[in-house]
């Protein structure tokens, strides 16, 4: 349990002694394959546990700040030095137990950051005020965040305080909001544990906290789950069915300045016929922002359930009263995904995409280009689009399937595929593939489209719109690029995750 001197000097010494025993994200997935806890998982832990070396300090540090096991005292003295180990004692970080400490905390690496939480050990039950880890969400809308110079950033629901953390590269006045004091409490120490400025923090409901004020980034991984229960405030809002995610998205676009860019995940019903759109878009609709709808995965009731539900006792029950819960509200498909917004007067746009996995790095850079695309798209008529001369941006693959006929390998099917960024895919059928083949930048699309033969049973006005579709949706995400389609309208500066700065101005 983190004792209530979170910002202690003491806590920043025990950071630099973890980051000199090289307790960082390179070090530790290459101790054990992961830079997450394994507390939560008793089979990793105990292979990762066969990994580790007993005499070797880091090998100490990670079985009890990962693994978040007893070590034996002797070992993570060796580690961190008598002084240090008392030091964690007094600061209610690890206890002793005979030989043995026991750790309280456990020390997820994130980049250059290093990010305490409580454990959470198998067959323990989770406490409601439990502060998650670097999990997969955590990290993926770190990765969906839009990350240019700010003045403002408000981390809604901050947990850990990850997301306030990484925005201080961006700003220093970072506001991190969560329900729960220990959230704040972790939030402050993790701040220390770092080196870093401590962020602003407000114990507050959703932006109650915030009442009247505006950011130029939200960042919100709000407790989206579609739940019965009000047990764990890291997963249920207690808002019925996918309302609190609504509320967030809406309330988000309120509280953004001009210009200003929030990233949330959420959570979502829809009809199982329905597009997974369909709910998105309504609550976007109308709150002045441009907003960009991302899903990661469709589910069914059960597959969902059995995701989130973390009791172990009466796990039968549990999973009954929650597709019990399902059923009452008509919920038969729900989606996951996350709402990328930026407020702009005007007629406001909307794309949507599925993304195929998590980004495996920072997608900063390509959701600006996604916005700067749509940007131009929405000002520009089929007649102007006709005109541009597009090529390949290189930074996608195409995949191509063929199987033998005859002697020869014929082509069965093709997509086009990011290379970094937000991993979307967009399939080619036989029309599309002859028209990127073509889009070399030289021609306009008109003259290419006129210089395409028919394929069977196609009518010219069909060719003209099946192109204008094509075009207008590989340009949105970055497949294809124009003149001038570097997002470099205002000298925008953008911060990597990792704090460096890169002009986006190309020369
Ligand atoms: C899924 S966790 C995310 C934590 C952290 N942002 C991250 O990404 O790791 C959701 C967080 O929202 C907080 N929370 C739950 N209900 C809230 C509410 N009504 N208002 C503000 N924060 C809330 C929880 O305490 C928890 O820290």
């Amino acid at each position: 349990m983190l004792g209530s001197d979170v910002s202690h000097p003491l806590v920043s010494q025990f950071g630099d002694a973890l980051r000199r025993a090289g307790y960082n994200e390179a070090g530790l997935r290459q101790a054990v394959g992961t830079s997450s806890g394994l507390g939560h998982d008793p089979r990793g832990s105990e292979v990762a546990r066969r990994r580790l070396a007993s005499g070797n300090a880091l090998h100490a540090l990670i079985k009890a700040f990962c693994l978040a096991i007893p070590v034996p005292g002797n070992e993570l003295t060796n580690a961190v030095g008598a002084a240090t180990v008392d030091d964690l004692v007094r600061l209610a970080l690890v206890t002793r137990e005979q030989d043995a400490l026991i750790p309280r905390i456990a020390i997820d690496a994130a980049q250059d950051l290093l990010i305490a939480h409580d454990p959470a050990r198998q067959g323990e039950q989770l406490m409601g005020d439990h502060v998650i880890g670097l999990g997969p969400a955590p990290r993926t809308l770190a990765a969906l965040t839009v990350r240019l110079k700010a003045g403002r950033v408000l981390d809604l629901g901050t947990g850990s305080g990850i997301h306030a953390l990484l925005a201080l590269n961006l700003c220093d006045d970072v506001v991190a909001t969560d329900i729960n004091p220990r959230a704040l409490a972790y939030t402050r120490f993790n701040a220390a544990l770092n080196r870093l400025a401590i962020p602003t923090t407000r114990q507050g409901n959703l932006f109650e906290p915030v009442a009247g004020e505006a950011f130029d980034l939200i960042v919100a991984n709000p407790p989206y789950v579609l739940s019965p229960d009000s047990s764990l405030h890291f997963r249920d809002s207690g808002m019925g069915g996918d309302e609190l995610s609504r509320t967030v998205v809406r309330e988000a676009a309120r509280h953004l300045t001009d210009g200003g860019f929030a990233s949330i995940l959420v959570s979502w019903a829809h009809g199982e016929e329905e597009a997974w759109q369909a709910p998105l878009a309504g609550w976007v609709r109308g709150v002045g922002c441009d907003a960009l709808l991302l899903r990661f995965r469709t589910y069914d009731p059960v597959t969902y359930a059995s995701l989130w539900i973390k009791e172990e006792a009466e796990y039968a029950e549990t999973l009954d009263r929650w597709l019990g819960y399902y059923g009452g509200l008509g919920i038969r498909a729900m989606s996951s995904g996350a709402v990328i917004l930026r407020r702009r007067s005007g007629v406001n746009w909307m794309r949507s995409a599925h993304m195929l996995s998590a980004p495996i790095q920072d997608a900063s850079r390509h959701l600006l280009q996604i916005f700067d695309a749509s940007d131009r798209l929405s000002r520009m008529p089929d007649t102007e689009l006709l005109e541009q001369r597009f090529r390949p941006h290189p930074s996608h693959r195409i995949h191509r399937t063929a199987v033998s006929r005859g002697g020869s390998y014929v082509v069965e099917g093709q997509y086009l595929e990011t290379i970094g960024g937000i991993p979307i895919r967009v399939s080619l059928g036989q029309f599309g593939s002859r028209l990127l083949e073509r889009l070399d930048g030289n021609r306009s699309l008109r003259d290419l489209i006129s210089q395409l033969t028919l394929t069977r049973g196609m009518r010219a006005g069909d060719v003209v719109r099946s192109a204008v579709q094509l075009v207008t949706q590989l340009f949105a995400f970055g497949f294809l690029e124009i003149d001038g389609s570097a997002p470099d309208p205002r000298g925008l500066v953008e911060i990597g995750i990792d704090g460096s700065e890169r002009s986006l101005v190309t020369s």
